[in-house]
């Protein structure tokens, strides 16, 4: 386990009497498909409070295009799914896990279906796609690519009609609080009424994920690692900080946001072309254009790099016009909006930065190292990814795991309640050196983060990241900033610094994690998990 020295506990000062405090169950930090499905889970006798960093519809799971993976054909088999994610995580998934999460997928998407959610269908049963390192068509999608936000809908509407939960949007989350034997006791956080307590006998934590610290992203622009940074300020063990996910297919277009451009288009037959108008993508792989998405984003720069391009393309122009339209609603409106007709243009593509699959180590029961603390969703490493992610496999994560951590916090209130308040007393001084530009710093971080710890990494401009992130920190982590910009970025610093240490540390390439340096799979030093713990806890 490595260690980073230590900045604040918290990033704010905090005198809980004189703060405004609220009391529940569960808060739980997150609104997408695991927080939602965690706070659909808790049932009426137990008090909720779901906080949200924007409004409920700025998150992840809402801009998901191309499904939730099960195996719902009757072709399908779950040995054939639990393989396939075995084979993607290159040797570090964890077998309990995936078995566990596969095998409660059918149920709990029919759920999603029998509570409301429209699922295309065929012959009366739920339609399945296929996506790359998928060895049989398993990907559910609804409305065409809007899978996310219809799942999200429905079950904010599930939430809404609970009278326990309250949602509180634009309410961002400062710290966990943990008592002296760090139990984690609920959470400090600002909204315009200003700073909030609110004590919890139990914390979800289901805040997503990070892709802002990246240039290039799929990701919202709440999508800075809060979470991570928040959990590691208190003390939580971390894990596969180093493994990031690159989606192959981000629209690229200048002053364009690199909108995803969903895996499933490939599935059902969109090419991958260079500038010559060339498919070069079986030059790097016998599964061409549905190789897993390591290879597929690796071959995509390989390739820019060897035709000295900034982009690649993607060619659906021979799909049908009217059914590209209907099955790909969202992709047809971005398209159109940029002037590019799919019958007869090549969309322009290139990888961004879209998942992490490290976070929290959780166990079988959502539980993190923090009594008290559970974590759900994006923000948790589950085991089920290992080193790479089977496509969307992660809302089928974020709903099974989602329900468990609900289920775990129902269990737990059953056993005893804490019920524990303390004051909470802590100053930070206020630092008099240097005015800071905080949208600055964020964007150097995401340029640097882009260059030095991308899609291929190695030893010297890791070490240069590192170098580069302490000596920013110095001067913005000793800032106590009152509002979302400043504490974002110093999550994002935090988070950053960790994750190009763990990249550095793991001296071989699996996975998402391609070192140059190291090109081959080092199983005898590296069949493991990096795990990642705040000293001075
Ligand atoms: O390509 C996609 O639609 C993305 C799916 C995922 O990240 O799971």
């Amino acid at each position: 386990m490595t260690s980073e020295p230590d900045f604040r506990r918290y990033l704010t000062g905090i005198d809980s009497p004189s703060t405004h405090q609220l009391f529940v169950d569960c808060v739980i930090v997150g609104a997408g498909i695991a927080g939602l499905r965690a706070a659909v889970e808790l049932p009426e006798n137990c008090s909720v409070i779901v906080l949200c960093k924007g409004f409920l519809a700025d998150s992840n799971t809402w801009q998901a295009q191309g499904g939730i993976a099960s195996a719902l054909d009757k072709a399908d088999t779950f040995e054939s799914h639990i393989a396939d994610t075995l084979k993607t995580g290159c040797g570090l998934s964890e077998l309990s896990t995936v078995e566990m999460v596969v095998r409660q997928g059918p149920e709990l998407v029919k759920q999603l279906l029998a509570w409301g959610t429209q699922f295309d269908m065929v012959n009366g049963r739920i339609a399945t796609t296929l996506e790359g390192g998928h060895s049989h068509p398993r990907i559910a999608h609804a409305h065409g690519d809007e899978t996310g936000r219809t799942i999200a809908s429905v079950l904010i509407r599930k939430v809404r009609e609970k009278t326990n939960v309250r949602v509180l949007e634009n309410f961002f989350v400062i710290d966990l609080l943990t008592d002296k034997e760090n139990n984690c006791i609920g959470i400090i956080g600002q909204d315009k009424r200003g700073l909030q307590i609110i004590w919890a006998e139990n914390t979800i934590l289901a805040a997503g994920g990070l892709g802002q610290l990246y240039r290039e992203t799929t990701n919202p622009s709440i999508a800075t690692g809060d979470g991570i940074a928040m959990a590691y300020r208190a003390g939580a063990v971390l894990q596969d900080l180093e493994f990031i996910q690159f989606h192959p297919t981000t629209l690229y277009i200048a002053g364009a946001s690199r909108a995803l451009i969903t895996e499933t288009l490939r599935g059902e037959g969109a090419v991958l072309l260079d500038s010559n108008g060339y498919r070069f993508m079986k030059e790097y792989d016998e599964a061409g254009e549905l190789a897993p998405r390591d290879i597929v984003s690796r071959a995509i720069l390989a390739h820019m790099l060897k035709t000295k391009s900034t982009h690649v393309y993607l060619d659906v122009r021979d799909f049908d016009k009217k059914h590209f339209a209907k099955r790909f609603p969202l992709i047809s409106e971005l398209c159109e909006s940029f002037d590019i007709d799919v019958s007869s243009d090549l969309i322009p593509v290139r990888p961004s930065a879209h998942y992490m699959i490290g976070g929290l180590k959780t166990d079988s029961s959502a539980g993190t190292s923090i009594d008290s603390l559970y974590a759900c969703g994006e923000v948790a490493a589950t085991g089920l990814h290992g080193a790479n992610r089977l496509g969307s496999n992660s809302l089928l994560e974020g709903l099974v795991f989602g329900k468990i951590a609900g289920r775990s916090v129902c269990e737990k209130l059953k056993e005893n309640t804490h019920g524990r308040h303390p004051k909470i007393s802590y100053k930070v001084p206020q630092s008099a050196r240097t005015r800071l530009d905080a949208a600055d710093v964020r964007n150097s971080l995401r340029a640097l983060m882009w260059r030095n710890v991308g899609i291929t990494r190695k030893a010297q401009p890791l070490k240069e990241a590192q170098d580069i992130i302490r000596f920013w920190q110095r001067y913005v982590m000793d800032k106590v900033f009152d509002s979302n910009q400043g504490w974002e970025c110093q999550n994002m610093l935090t988070v950053s610094l960790l994750m190009a240490r763990a990249a550095l540390n793991r001296t071989e390439s699996r996975g998402v994690h391609y070192r140059t340096d190291f090109p081959n799979i080092d199983d005898s030093n590296f069949k493991k998990h990096i795990e990642i713990k705040r000293t001075g806890i």
